[in-house]
């Protein structure tokens, strides 16, 4: 492994760990960008699954789509039970979907400062808490995009970005944090998120439903910039690091 960079956490995928040079480096907050359907909430499972089974690392989930129910059995469904790592107290789902609640005014635009403020504070609230109450060494917050998007000016999206980003650094936990990718292209424009991540990792379908995953930035690491093949099978996540996307 690389010299130059601190220690690195596995993802619990073999070919992402090849791309980062052994994996995220710990202490970071790293960005999962892709479309919906990109496999962004398995991969962010699987990385919570393996510290939590493996190395008895705590883990947390900090879930703004889905029932921490819905969670739970579709990862069963992908051979990750969340349920036993829960009951072995190296686990801990955190239901946030009160926080992304969008409140009517917001969808036409007349949504109110402090009602938008209310929603962020919330999740710095609840994040807080799942940090203090288990010092959680792996932190997934699924998914930033409603949040964010609540705020359609870019100037205004940044500082809620940040706060989220420099609440998360204070866990001092490895974090991935998802969000959806808004446009796809070679001239795609850059969502704030992802420059105020110390890493991302974007995941995209390609022509006829093939898929490549890619670093495309990792503060303080040599990585592969490579977009590389994955395939989403019965066990997750597969990432072939040595092919080439065509
Ligand atoms: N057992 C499975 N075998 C193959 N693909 C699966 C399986 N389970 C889920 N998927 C695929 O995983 C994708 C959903 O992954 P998910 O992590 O929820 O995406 P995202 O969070 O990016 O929206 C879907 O495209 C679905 O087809
Ligand atoms: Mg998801």
């Amino acid at each position: 492994m690389s010299s130059a960079t601190g220690p690195k956490l596995s993802t619990g995928i073999d070919g992402l760990d090849a791309i980062l040079d052994g994996g995220f480096s710990e202490g970071r907050v790293i960005l999962v960008l892709g479309e919906p359907g990109s496999g962004k909430t398995i991969l962010c499972s699987q990385f919570l699954n393996y510290g939590a089974s493996t190395k008895n690392e705590k883990s947390a989930f900090i879930g703004m789509n889905e029932s921490k129910s819905r969670f739970m059995s579709e990862m069963k469904g992908l051979g990750m039970d969340f349920e036993k790592l829960e009951r072995g107290g190296v686990f801990s789902y955190v239901d946030a979907t009160e926080v992304r609640r969008i409140p009517e005014e917001a969808k036409v635009g007349r949504i109110p400062v402090g009602g938008r403020e209310l929603g962020l504070v919330n999740l710095m609230d609840t994040i807080q808490e799942a940090i203090e109450k288990n010092a959680p060494k792996r932190i997934v917050v699924d998914s930033i995009s409603d949040l964010v998007f609540r705020f359609p000016k870019i100037e205004e999206r940044r500082p809620v970005v940040l706060d989220l980003v420099e609440t998360l650094q204070t866990s001092n936990a490895t974090c991935l944090m998802t969000s959806e990718l808004v446009s796809t292209g070679e001239s795609r424009t850059l969502q704030p998120e992802e420059y105020l991540a110390e890493g991302v990792i974007l995941m995209r379908t390609l022509r006829k439903g093939s898929r490549a995953i890619q670093a495309l930035k990792m503060r303080g690491s040599k990585v592969d910039t490579s977009p590389r093949p994955y395939v989403i099978k019965e066990n997750g996540i597969e990432v072939y690091s040595t092919e080439e996307v065509y």
